[in-house]
């Protein structure tokens, strides 16, 4: 059976060594705590860094089989590892960057050794454990790296990959030294799943400008796989923490945890005392010392509410050995202090700070007795805390202030959505929470538990693994209609084994790759040597289809012994004979539609105009993708209203747009050329979508095959062009 190995450097639990006892701690951090449940439920193996470093092999035996227990695998790195890897390359660079903290990164060649170094070890360690098409399912910044390392080693294996902080803006990700490296490192999965979709959008931007790699809406075109990209906002336990809050709340006082006691107590000892809390990893990106300097401000503002509220502040040490933490640390204690030493009074402090991480049972006290909830990241990739706090209120009274940068936000739409650098509106939103009435709390509530509860973190990882399974459906399907060696042995007998054949060709992408300019795409020694072969056999007719315009494949191939199509079935030349136009239809179109191609390659730098006798052409290959695929669109709403009463169409190729006399296209040229005469092998081949025409209108006993990844009524697929050159090639071949 398929089993699920889930892998990331955190592991759900970690081990920590007290008095020389080695001890199983659960995890901080929203993809161990959010993830726990799944792996729990399922028959997965979760393989990652046991967060201590083993002082000799006993040592790593014994968190081996302690881990063994919890379905996990440890990986162990040595400090010199952990310092470059982790400290380094992942929260010293990846972390900051793609946190929008530019400033913090420090770009370190022994931090990237480091970090490809131990990508490498996690890749050996999955595929030690991992059996024949086992499903992978890689997680976050840490291992960028190990879905190309693994799908290299072990294409069998189904890989699905994770990234649960934020995906910059291109402009970001473009000042990573290595940013080609980590790109295709992540593109050896055959899934890549982000929490929103402005993150997926920033992949893919940067996927497209640094890579040139072809992307149609979700879907990667590499030349012998498609990547799916998809958006899957990570969910909780959502049953688990309304449960726990019932469980709490039913307690009687007596039976109730001291700290929860103390809470109660702390609430009770003043009439509508207030509590707001917040929980965090102690980390930068979390907008700590904003957070307070924004309730200084409320303090200042609102006197009325001394020794009314207070705000509890849990948090979570985190990668301490990182300077800018320790750093952050002081910045946030020393604050602290000074509001509690100016504000407070002998019988309140404005602020109640932890910083330690609590047990569950005590989180869950918090966030049942809070009245608000005060999380203000300066960025984060979800935030799970917020979902956490709204499970937890069984009674539907609570208020979530939750900043817009916090991809949670985009889920959480009924809570007050903050800008978190914005102080004085920061102050504003902890008024309007206190002075919310019950009735809208239990409204914006039910709302959002609504919501979460029906995409938990059960739905959120199945449907994952189901996408991901989906995609190896459709790999498997096109996998199944790719020419094989076999399947090669079988066109060439059956090319053999006729004697009338017809070999429809298209040129570019399909003979030729593709150049930046059209001019330059001249067929190569190779080509022409390859081809008069074909055409010089007297059994053979080779009919070369193209979009291309007449005179330049007149120009290549008007004195060879081949049939020539020329722009989409507009032109014909017959073997021997001159060339006719099919279509014959003279108007002065072209005339108005001109003036607004210029104006789009005026907008569009790299962007050109080709004219053929029945078309005119934008070609964007060499602009900037993005405008590229922007303006396309624009030029097709634009030039759409203008030929609606013309005989024109406008068809799309591959980085063109072209606007062309209707009814002529590559399938009719064929058939008009077909007829009258008999073929006991017909073959065609096809790059673009333009070639579906030829595909869907030659008879059913035609070899049809695609180049290319994209859906097609072609028989057959095959990767690029070089594919079309081996295959022709055995067919001139002697055995
Ligand atoms: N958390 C914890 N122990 C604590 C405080 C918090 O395990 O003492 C958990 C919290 O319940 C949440 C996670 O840590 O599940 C934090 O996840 P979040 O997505 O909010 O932020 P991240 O730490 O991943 O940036
Ligand atoms: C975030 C990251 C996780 C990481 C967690 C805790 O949630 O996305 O990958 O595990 O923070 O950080 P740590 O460095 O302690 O693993």
């Amino acid at each position: 059976m398929k089993r699920l190995i889930i892998v990331s450097n955190r592991l759900p639990v970690k081990i920590e060594k007290n008095d020389e006892k080695l001890e199983v701690i659960p995890s901080a951090g929203g993809l161990a705590t959010g993830l726990k449940s799944y792996h729990k439920s399922n028959n997965s193996l979760w393989i990652g860094w046991p967060g201590l470093n083993a002082e000799s092999r006993k040592e790593e035996n014994q968190i081996t089989t302690l881990l063994q227990k919890e379905a996990c695998l440890p990986v162990f790195l040595n400090e010199n590892l952990i310092e470059n890897y982790y400290d380094g390359f992942s929260n010293t660079i990846l972390w900051p960057l793609f946190h929008y903290f530019i400033e913090y990164c420090k770009f370190k060649e022994d931090f990237w050794q480091a970090y490809k170094k131990v990508n490498e070890i996690f890749a050996e360690a999955i595929i030690a454990n991992a059996n024949e098409n086992d499903t992978v399912w890689v997680h976050d910044y840490q291992l960028m790296l190990v879905p190309e390392i693994l799908k290299r080693k072990r294409p069998d294996l189904s890989i699905g990959f994770f990234l649960h902080i934020p995906f910059p803006s291109y402009e970001i990700i473009r000042i990573l030294p290595w940013r080609e490296e980590i790109l295709n490192g992540v593109l050896g999965a055959d899934l890549i799943g982000f929490h929103t979709y402005d993150y997926a959008r920033h992949f893919i931007s940067s996927v497209k400008r640094l890579l040139g790699h072809d992307v149609d809406f979700n879907k990667i075109n590499l030349e012998n796989r498609q990547i799916y990209i998809d958006v899957f906002p990570m969910g909780i336990d959502y049953k688990k923490f309304e449960d726990k809050a019932l469980e709490i709340q039913t307690k009687p006082i007596q039976e109730r945890s001291k700290e929860h006691q103390d809470i109660d107590r702390f609430l009770l000892s003043v009439p509508n005392r207030k509590l707001i809390l917040s929980i965090d990893r102690l980390d930068y990106t979390k907008g700590i010392p904003a957070r307070l300097k924004a309730f200084r401000h409320f303090l200042r503002n609102h006197p009325e509410y001394k020794e009314r509220v207070s705000l509890i502040m849990l948090t979570v040490p985190s990668r301490v050995d990182v300077k800018q933490y320790q750093d952050l640390r002081s910045e946030v204690e020393k604050l602290v202090g000074s509001i509690n030493g100016y504000y407070g009074t002998i019988n309140w402090n404005p602020i109640i700070y932890f910083y330690r991480s609590m047990p569950f049972d005590n989180l869950i006290e918090l966030y049942s007795s809070a009245d608000i909830a005060l999380l203000t990241p300066l960025r984060d990739g979800m935030n799970l805390v917020a979902k956490e706090f709204i499970a937890s209120k069984i009674n539907h009274k609570g208020v979530l202030i939750l900043s817009e940068m916090a991809g949670a936000s985009k889920e959480l739409g009924e809570a007050i959505a903050v800008n978190p650098n914005n102080i004085g509106d920061v102050s504003n939103a902890i008024y309007k929470a206190l002075i919310m009435s019950d009735e809208d709390q239990k409204k914006s509530i039910t709302a959002m538990q609504d919501r979460i509860t029906r995409y938990d973190v059960y739905k959120w990882a199945s449907d994952f693994v189901e996408a991901l399974h989906k995609t190896e459906e459709k790999q498997a399907e096109y996998q199944a209609r790719k020419v094989s060696v076999s399947l090669k042995t079988k066109l060439k007998d059956a090319y053999e084994n006729a004697n009338q054949r017809v070999l429809f060709l298209d040129y570019d992408g399909t003979l030729q790759r593709f150049f930046d300019t059209p001019k330059a795409a001249v067929p190569d020694a190779e080509l022409i040597r390859l081809l008069n072969i074909l055409a010089n056999d007297t059994n053979n007719e080779l009919v070369l289809i193209s979009g291309r315009d007449q005179q330049t494949l007149n120009e290549w191939f008007g004195d060879k012994n081949y049939t020539i199509i020329a722009e989409h079935g507009a032109w014909i030349k017959e073997k021997h004979a001159n060339w006719r136009e099919r279509n014959p239809k003279k108007s002065n179109w072209k005339e108005n539609i001109r003036p607004i191609l210029e104006s789009y390659v005026d907008r569009t730098p790299g962007s050109l105009i080709e004219e053929k006798t029945h078309s005119l052409v934008w070609h964007y290959r060499k602009a900037d993708i993005e405008l590229g695929v922007l303006r396309a669109l624009e030029l097709r709403a634009n030039v759409s209203n203008l030929i609606s009463n013309q005989d024109l169409e406008i068809l799309e190729g591959n980085k063109v747009i072209e606007i062309k006399v209707s009814g002529i296209n590559k399938g009719s040229a064929a058939i008009e050329y077909l007829t009258d005469k008999t073929f006991d092998f017909l073959m065609a081949i096809g790059d673009d979508w333009t070639d579906e025409f030829l595909f869907k209108e030659l008879p059913k006993n035609a070899l049809t095959i695609k180049v290319g990844t994209d859906k097609s009524a072609a028989k057959y697929y095959v990767d690029s062009y070089k594919d079309v050159r081996t295959l022709l090639k055995s067919f001139i071949e002697n055995n």
